[in-house]
C-alpha cells in the first residue's frame, strides 16, 4: 500500500480494477441472469474502459462522458445518451457521427422533437427511452408520454421506459411501489424494455450495518415479480464502483489547540466528498498508513484549504499522527473523485492511478495536475 504512495506521491486516487471486476460479478450473481447491467459513468468516469467489458450499457449524461468513451473506445452499441439537457448540436454530432449508439433517453418534449428531426435529417432510426419522470425535474409526465405513443413519429423506435428516482435507497417497498409502476407503464404503452435506476445503497461509515445479501435477495424477488417478459436494465453508479477505489493523503502538519489535536493533511473536502459526510460528523471507513498499534486518541482531520469546513473527518481515534503519515480513506470509488470542489483555492488536482484487471497493471490515468486557473488568459 505504501508503495504505491512513494511511487505516486499524494494526494492520489487508486481505483483497483480487480475489486470493480469483482464487484460487478457478484452484483450479476444477485439478480436473475436475463437482467442486464448499465453503468452510469457519472459515478466514475476513469472507470470507463475497464467496466466496460463487463456490463451491458453505460450511461452517458454529458458530451464530456461521451468523449471519454469514444476515446476509450466503448462499443457505441453499449451508449445509452441520457441527461436531463442534451445540447442540440452535439447531440447533432452524435447522430450524424456515431449511428451505431445504442439508445437516447427523452426528458421532455423538446427533446423528443430534437431526435426525432436528427433522426429525420440523417435518416436513421433512433431507439428511445422516455424517462418517467418520479416528479422532480428528471423526465417526463405520464400524459406526455403517453401523447408520444399515440403517434409515435415513424422515424424513430420507442423501446421502453427509463426511469430512475434517487441514490442511496434502502427501502425495498418505496422499490416496490416503482417498479410496479414502471412496469406497468412499459406494458400498457405496449413495450418491451425498461431501464431503471435502482439506487443501491452504499455504506460508507464505520459504525453502519447493512445485510447486503438480503437486500439483494429482496430486490431479485421484485424483479422476478414485476419484469417477466420485459427487458430489463439495471442503471447503476455508486453500487458498481464505491469499492474499488481508495484516496490516499498525506499528513502535512500536527497541532494541538487547546485539548484538541488536529493532523492537517494534502487533500481535503475538494477532492473526496463522501454522500452523507455532512460537516464531517462521521467516520469514514480509513486506516492510517504504516499501520502500528498505540493507544488511540481523537484526532480531527482537515485539509488545506482556508476554510473552516475542510474537515475530514472529526475525532477519529487513531494512533497518534506525525508529518509524513498517509491515510487511506477507502470506498472512494464512486463520484468521490469528481464530486468535490476541485479548484477552490487553486489547489493542484490529485493524481489519478487505475490497476487493471484486464493486464495486472497500474496505469497512470493523471498525474498531479498543477492548476492556474488564469492559464489561458491574457489579462
Ligand atoms: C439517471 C440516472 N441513472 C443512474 C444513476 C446512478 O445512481 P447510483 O449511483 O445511485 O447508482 C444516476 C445518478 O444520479 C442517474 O441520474
Amino acid at each position: 500500500m505504501i508503495d504505491r504512495v512513494q511511487r505516486y506521491g499524494t494526494p492520489l486516487y487508486y481505483f483497483d480494477g480487480e475489486i470493480l471486476r469483482d464487484r460487478i460479478c457478484f452484483l450479476r450473481k444477485h439478480i436473475p441472469e436475463a437482467t442486464d447491467l448499465c453503468y452510469a459513468v457519472k459515478a466514475n468516469p476513469f472507470l470507463i474502459k475497464e467496466a466496460a467489458p463487463y456490463v451491458d450499457r453505460l450511461e452517458v449524461c454529458s458530451p464530456g462522458e461521451a468523449r471519454i468513451c469514444f476515446d476509450q473506445q466503448v462499443p457505441e452499441e453499449k451508449m445509452v445518451i441520457s441527461g436531463v439537457y442534451k445540447d442540440p448540436d452535439f447531440m447533432q454530432e452524435l447522430v450524424q457521427q456515431h449511428p451505431l449508439i445504442g439508445w437516447y433517453t427523452v426528458e421532455s418534449m423538446s427533446q423528443y422533437q430534437l431526435l426525432t428531426q436528427l433522426a429525420r435529417t440523417y435518416g436513421r432510426k433512433l431507439k428511445l427511452l422516455p424517462r418517467l419522470s418520479s416528479g422532480m425535474q428528471f423526465g417526463m409526465d405520464e400524459k406526455e408520454i403517453t401523447g408520444i405513443l399515440e403517434a409515435p413519429d415513424p422515424e424513430v423506435e420507442i423501446c421502453g421506459l427509463q426511469f430512475f428516482s434517487g441514490t442511496q435507497k434502502t427501502s425495498l417497498k418505496k422499490m416496490r411501489r416503482e417498479m410496479e409502476k414502471s412496469s406497468r407503464l412499459v406494458r400498457a404503452f405496449g413495450l418491451q424494455e425498461l431501464e431503471f435506476g435502482t439506487g443501491f445503497p452504499v455504506f460508507y461509515f464505520a459504525d453502519e450495518t447493512f445485510d447486503e445479501e438480503a437486500y439483494l435477495q429482496g430486490f431479485r424477488a421484485l424483479l422476478e415479480e414485476y419484469a417477466e417478459g420485459l427487458t430489463v436494465t439495471l442503471e447503476l453508479g455508486r453500487s458498481i464502483t464505491a469499492s474499488c477505489g481508495t484516496y490516499y493523503t498525506t499528513v502535512v502538519d500536527t497541532k494541538q489547540i487547546g485539548s484538541e489535536k488536529f493532523a492537517i493533511v494534502d487533500g481535503g473536502i475538494h477532492q473526496i466528498a463522501y454522500y452523507g459526510q455532512f460537516m464531517a460528523m462521521k467516520l469514514p471507513c480509513m486506516r492510517l498508513l504504516p499501520e502500528r498499534k498505540a493507544d488511540a486518541e481523537p484526532w480531527n482531520i482537515c485539509g488545506s484549504l482556508c476554510t473552516v469546513n475542510d474537515i475530514l473527518v472529526k475525532e477519529w481515534p487513531t494512533a497518534p499522527l506525525s508529518q509524513g503519515d498517509v491515510l487511506a480513506f477507502e470506498k472512494a470509488g464512486a463520484y468521490c473523485v469528481t464530486e468535490g470542489i476541485a479548484l477552490f483555492l487553486s489547489r493542484d488536482l490529485p493524481a489519478v492511478v487505475l490497476k487493471s484487471a484486464q493486464d495486472g497493471k497500474e496505469h497512470l490515468l493523471r498525474a498531479h495536475v498543477e492548476t492556474n486557473t488564469l492559464n489561458e488568459g491574457e489579462y
